[in-house]
């Protein structure tokens, strides 16, 4: 089983109610929100406020990925403004136990996400303590890129890893994806499926989610 997540990065901010409608309309169950902070990545974003608007808008599953610099010090406070979901980069938290417990003890799913050139070998200490780990298939600020194809590899690798050490921990990739390789990124062991201009920039979010949950369907 797997799901889509839209970015909302390429939806159209002035009418966002809108867009998490239809896309929840096509069968999205979550809602990827990417917060970046202009200095872990080369872009601005958005923050806790719109978090909290969003909460009130949908039931979707919120899930923030935090694009920033010590990500410890903000974490908790996006599940407080009711993200469901919380992943904070490896690269970015020298301290990243501590973050993950933080967003568990607040009641959130704790995620690790990883760059395109960071080793899963960073990922050894702390896969037990998260619950998905977000594997980036671009490299991180800004939607529409193309998937890097040595992503799909490392997807495989990394699910060897958590079935060899039993863990239940569920893959999220991120970056690239489309009707045309999402099936491969399921294949691979990809669960929570991130797509932003796929979804959005076709004008038509509600169809773009169902052509790729029928795209990303692996008949055996
Ligand atoms: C990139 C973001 C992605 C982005 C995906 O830094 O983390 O979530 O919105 O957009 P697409 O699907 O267009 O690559
Ligand atoms: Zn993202």
């Amino acid at each position: 089983m797997f799901e889509i997540a839209p970015s909302i990065l390429s939806a159209d901010f002035t009418r966002l109610a809108d867009a998490i409608e239809s896309v929840e309309a096509g069968g999205a169950k979550v809602l990827h929100v990417d917060v970046m902070d202009g200095h872990f990545v080369p872009n601005i974003t958005i923050g806790l406020p719109v978090v909290r608007s969003l909460r009130k808008a949908t039931r979707m599953s919120i899930d923030t990925h935090l694009m920033i610099e010590e990500p410890g010090r903000y974490a908790v406070q996006f599940v407080d403004a009711g993200a469901d979901m919380v992943s904070v980069h490896i690269e970015a938290d020298a301290h990243i136990h501590r973050t993950l417990t933080s967003i568990r003890d607040a009641g959130a799913k704790a995620g690790i996400a990883i760059n395109p050139a960071t080793s899963l070998s960073t990922l050894d200490e702390a896969l037990g303590y998260a619950d998905f780990v977000l594997v980036m298939s671009v490299n991180p600020g800004f939607g529409g890129q193309r998937f890097i194809p040595s992503s799909l590899e490392k997807v495989r690798r990394l699910k060897q890893m958590i079935a060899e050490r039993s863990l239940e921990t569920r893959i999220e990739i991120d970056g690239g994806i489309d009707a045309e390789n999402i099936a491969e990124v399921v294949e691979a062991g990809a669960e929570i499926i991130v797509a932003g201009s796929a979804v959005f920039d076709g004008g038509a979010p509600a169809d773009a989610v169902r052509g790729l949950l029928d795209s990303g369907t692996v008949w055996v």
